[in-house]
């Protein structure tokens, strides 16, 4: 393991991402000892003018609510490593005081130069970022003869389509390797979904099984139930499907789909997620079905002719072996009525089945991935009594019950330790990127033209019935009168 200063610097500190998602992380590995106090210092960069203090006491009014005394305590050491710095987004000034900040603390013990580590978390708007990583870049990189490294992260919005994305892409690739630049995508650091690869690979169950003689059709599918919530302004440039469907169900589908990587190397599994999405076959706009609840453009910040998507579901086809006919449904709504995100892996029919009359339902395999994690199967079993008839019923591993000693790490803070580990797996690549882009722009600038019109639905219900009729014609059998009600602790 490498030793030395590491530097993880915040900008956009003063941010909301920054504020929710990147100081509780950094907190948490904290807490779990992961960050230590002699060799950590982590630098809030932002353009508002604020003192230290005036940045920790921001962050603890976040972290404290309701903590223990002594995550109190911790945490009162925790933000004894945060500095703030305050300058522009793309002059050099702010960029040299930071570099002169960071460069005070990489002096080992005995005065003499350490090693250099900075990690770069980019908690902005992607307008800036290839100003901040030119400045990055110019100003602020790690000494070199210190050895040590220099990372990049950075989140979605990548772009709005293919074209924007490359652009985007070719200006950060001019000033930072592939090797350097993270990209995340949270999804990918979600208990269930690092899972898939091990459930896939590791268990004789499933290896047969997995395929187009078996399986009928795989929906993925995010709901939420409250609406954009004040973020109506960056939701209506987007859409559900920029939002959700071409980055995180889209990881979760390359997951799902893709072959068994040659080892557990970044690059190998990386090489196997983009071989499945060149397989993926150009969308067809009958096999869409868009929607937007009512209520959605009473936001001042949404315009009133606004045809964006808080809805929908698309049925992407992979032409190779092991998927041709088995059709993908990705599915995302806001305003609905109830938040999960899940994976259900419906299987065919049982041939010559003996039990006709009784059909109830179809093999399935559905894993959680939130809230409530769990992988379950349905199957159908005898019912139990004097009777010979049949019921549905599930074979259920609920990780609350399982695992009730462990608690299931934040995507966030998972991802942010990769990230100073050096482990890509878990983040996109730019060729990745890119085909992810080229599957969606087709349907994306065809909705963006007002030739896809959405469908109103009324917010809290299952959104526009349009989805389930296309769901039942792509070959989805829902199954009637049966509920999975997760476990509980007796
Ligand atoms: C974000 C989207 O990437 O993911 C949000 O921009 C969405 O619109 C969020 O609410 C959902 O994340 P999670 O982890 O709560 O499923």
């Amino acid at each position: 393991p490498e030793i030395g200063c590491l530097s993880i610097i915040v900008l956009g500190a003063s941010g909301d991402l920054a504020k929710k998602k990147t100081f509780p992380a950094l907190f948490h590995l904290y807490q779990q000892g992961f960050l230590q106090d002699n060799d950590v210092h982590i630098f809030g960069y932002a353009r508002t003018k604020l003192s230290d203090d005036d940045l920790r006491e921001h962050i603890r009014g976040y972290l404290s609510h309701g903590a223990s005394k002594e995550k109190r305590e911790v945490l009162s050491r925790f933000l004894q490593l945060i500095k703030y710095v305050s300058g522009t987004y793309d002059h050099a000034d702010g960029f040299q005081i930071l570099n002169n900040e960071i460069s005070g603390h990489e002096i080992s013990k005995d005065s003499q130069p350490g090693t250099s580590r900075r990690l770069f978390y980019l908690a902005l708007p992607p307008s800036v970022y290839p100003s901040v990583c030119e400045m990055i870049r110019r100003y602020c990189m790690n000494q070199s003869d210190l050895g040590g490294w220099t990372r990049i992260v950075v989140e979605k919005p990548f772009g709005k389509d293919l074209t924007s994305a490359e652009d985007l892409s070719a200006q950060l690739g001019q000033l930072f390797d592939e090797q350097q630049l993270y990209r995340i995508d949270h999804y990918l650091g979600k208990e269930l979904v690092q899972n898939l690869l091990v459930l896939r690979f590791a268990n004789r169950f499933f290896l047969p099984l997995w395929n187009r003689d078996n399986i009928d059709n795989i929906q993925i599918v995010f709901r939420e139930d409250f609406g954009t919530k004040g973020r109506g302004g960056y939701f209506d440039e987007y859409g559900i499907i920029r939002d959700i469907i071409q980055n995180h169900l889209l990881q979760v589908l390359c997951l799902v789909a893709m072959e068994k990587p040659v080892s557990l190397k970044p690059e190998h599994i990386r090489d196997e997620k983009v071989k499945v999405l060149q397989s993926v076959l150009p969308i067809k706009l009958e096999e869409v079905v868009l929607g937007q609840y009512d209520g959605y453009k009473d936001d001042p910040t949404v315009a009133d002719s606004s045809n964006t998507p808080t809805f929908a579901t698309v049925i992407l086809r992979i032409h190779n072996e092991r998927w041709e006919g088995v059709p993908f449904i990705l599915k995302a709504g806001k305003a609905l009525n109830s938040r999960k995100a899940e994976i259900r892996v419906q299987f065919k029919d049982v041939p010559g089945d003996i039990f006709k009359s009784k059909r109830q339902g179809r093999n399935e395999f559905v894993i959680r991935l939130q809230p409530s994690e769990a992988m379950y199967m349905k199957l159908t079993v005898k019912k139990p009594g004097l009777e010979m008839s049949t019921i549905q019923s599930e074979l259920d591993l609920s990780y609350g019950l399982r695992y009730q000693e462990i608690k299931i790490p934040e995507a966030y803070e998972r991802l942010i330790l990769d990230t100073i580990r050096g482990d890509q797996q878990h983040f996109v690549r730019r060729d990745e990127l890119k085909v992810a882009w080229e599957i969606f722009t087709p349907l994306l600038h065809n909705i963006d033209a007002g030739q896809l019109k959405t469908i109103p639905y009324k917010p809290g219900s299952r959104g526009p019935e349009e989805a389930d009729e296309l769901l039942a014609k792509a070959g989805y059998v829902q199954t009637h009168g049966y509920v999975w009600i997760p476990p509980t602790l007796a």
